[in-house]
């Protein structure tokens, strides 16, 4: 039995859920953590049987589209088991999408049994191509096995998104470069600005670099037409004519689009973000584990749904000492 769609105070439909399975991660990306991250204790978790239920009852209330995060989704012990089991909401036509974004460093290793599970899109995070850069924003990543990665990953035949932080003074020079590469290569590429989550080693006023400035310097040797092209999230895509690919923009600094958001974010602890720019939270791992039945479960997510705010108020400005929202990107995923 289906119950009726979720539905926001605002009359936003939720059709698409991220699932952050683990909020580790084998890269220490500059911009998202500090080096020295306190994780959750395992015994918090929720087990991946929790995790099948809870995504399960979600798709029965109408999410169709689901996307698995992290920290990096694929450092999850067993995380094939889960991705099997949701793959089953593929099978009987309940959900239209299953996904995931990864740092890419575990792709070689699980390509193929993603693809045969119906994953058919993925976005992957690669801020630079220069091995040394990389090294310098990820601190533990190595270039040529994500390089790998995504070999294996469109040898598997799944489409490949990249996204990258734009970060000023470190890879605004080398976005054409990354851009004509992913291109070249037959992969969408998403440029990202910076959003002020979390507590990191550095400030985040010398990194962030408003997109409008990066469009701007782009259109003086590229061609750049706005098109409708979606992918369900925030990008805004345009068609490059030199590279016959396309590029999208996430813009949650310089503009807000936040009106049509669909999304809502589970942690791997079960507490579900209605926004990821806001502090509130909805506690549902104890109704979960609370009955058997999933109606308690069940209208505790309503109760969230209803409480989902208009939007973010992120600042980035040297007066704004703290970030907006306290918890690390890596709690949710994005
Ligand atoms: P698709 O459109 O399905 O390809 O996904 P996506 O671009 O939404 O997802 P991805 O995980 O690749 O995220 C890219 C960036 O968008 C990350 O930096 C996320 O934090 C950011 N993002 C995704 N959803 C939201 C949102 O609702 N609000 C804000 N502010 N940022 C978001
Ligand atoms: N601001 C913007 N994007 C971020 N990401 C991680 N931290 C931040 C941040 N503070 C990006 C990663 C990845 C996606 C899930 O979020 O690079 O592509
Ligand atoms: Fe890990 Fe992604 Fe954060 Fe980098 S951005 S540290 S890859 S979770």
């Amino acid at each position: 039995m289906h119950s009726a769609a979720m539905t926001d105070p605002f009359g936003r439909d939720i059709t698409y859920l991220r699932v952050s399975v683990t909020d580790r991660c084998d890269f220490r990306c500059t911009y998202c953590m500090a080096e020295n991250m306190t994780f959750l204790p395992k015994k918090d978790l929720l087990s991946l049987e929790e995790l099948d239920r809870l995504t399960t009852v979600f798709i029965e209330k109408g999410v169709r589209k689901l996307r698995l995060t992290g920290g990096e989704p694929l450092v999850r012990k067993n995380i094939m088991h889960l991705v099997r089991q949701i793959s089953r909401h593929l099978d009987s036509g309940a959900l239209d999408e299953l996904t995931l974004t990864t740092n890419g460093s575990q792709l070689a290793r699980f390509a193929d049994e993603l693809a045969a599970c119906g994953v058919r899109r993925i976005n992957v995070s690669i801020d630079t191509l220069d091995p040394d850069k990389f090294r310098q924003i990820t601190r533990w990543g190595d270039l040529s096995r994500v390089m790998t990665g995504l070999d294996a990953a469109q040898r598997a035949g799944m489409s490949v998104k990249l996204n990258a932080v734009a970060l000023k003074g470190f890879n605004d020079a080398e976005i054409p470069h990354l851009m004509r590469w992913a291109h070249g290569r037959g992969m969408d590429l998403t440029v990202i600005e910076t959003m002020p989550m979390g507590e990191i080693d550095a400030d985040r006023t010398d990194q962030y670099l408003p997109l409008s400035r990066l469009r701007a310097d782009l259109e003086r040797d590229f061609t750049l037409t706005d098109i409708p092209f979606r992918t369900g999230g925030p990008a805004r895509y345009v068609e490059v004519a030199e590279t016959g690919g396309r590029l999208g923009f996430i813009t949650p600094m310089t503009h807000n689009f936040c009106e049509s958001c669909n999304r809502v974010r589970l942690t791997c602890t079960g507490t579900l973000y209605m926004c990821l720019g806001q502090e509130d939270a909805a506690d549902l791992r104890a109704p979960l584990r609370a009955s058997e039945g999933n109606e308690l479960v069940s209208s505790a997510i309503d109760e969230a749904i209803s409480r989902k705010p208009k939007g973010h108020d992120f600042i980035i400005d040297r007066r704004t000492k703290r970030p907006s929202v306290s918890r690390h990107m890596s709690v949710t995923g994005g």
